[in-house]
């Protein structure tokens, strides 16, 4: 698949398949983030992989959503600031490398045939408590995997690159 197809193809995908991820799948999708480029190669990142019920079903207590308790994964992203490359202003860069690696893997994944959102509207004190993570692994996002119910195209709600790009200086669009 050309990339720019593998792209339009990724959705948010909240249907999932009662159905196990063979292993060797979730490894290539983790292996896709693992290769992410990441700010001085610092590499801040580190991924729970839940695949059993009862830990499922713990980790949805920050995300209570039906939907979501039913992936049959779910990959915890975490950023770890004690690793993480800091500006000389101080901006910490954790958010941006987690960001990344977990978009490379949405993407390998949809390339394999499976369904994967992003979830960042969950109660994270709630999840770094579930999940005992000592204080500097921060939870940044959780991706429920697996494989989608249905087969389909969704179509990109978008804005057109008319307002969102500006040739050389600012423009207001
Ligand atoms: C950083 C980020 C956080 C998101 N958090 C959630 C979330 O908590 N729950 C959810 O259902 N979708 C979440 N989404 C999915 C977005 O709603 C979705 O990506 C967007 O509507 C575009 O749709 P698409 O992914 O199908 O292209 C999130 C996406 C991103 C990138």
């Amino acid at each position: 698949m050309k990339f720019n197809d593998l792209i339009k193809k990724r959705y948010s995908n909240r249907k999932f398949k009662d159905m196990p991820v063979e292993k060797e799948k979730i490894l290539e999708v983790i292996e896709a983030g693992r290769n992410a480029p990441s700010a001085h190669n610092f590499q801040p990142w580190h991924f729970i992989v839940i695949t059993n019920e009862e830990g499922r079903k713990k980790v949805s207590e920050a995300y209570p959503k039906n939907w979501f308790k039913s992936a049959p994964v779910i990959v915890v992203a975490c950023g770890n600031h004690d690793e993480s490359w800091k500006r000389d202003d101080e901006k910490d860069h954790c958010d941006i490398d987690i960001a990344i690696a977990v978009d490379h893997m949405t993407l390998a994944a949809t390339d394999i045939g499976l369904g994967t959102c992003w979830v960042c509207a969950f109660d994270a004190e709630k999840c770094h408590k579930i999940l005992e993570l000592p204080e500097n692994l921060e939870v940044i996002a959780l991706m429920p995997m697996g494989y989608p119910l249905e087969d389909k195209v969704v179509e990109k709600k978008r804005k057109a690159i008319d307002e969102i790009v500006s040739w050389e200086e600012y423009k207001k669009s």
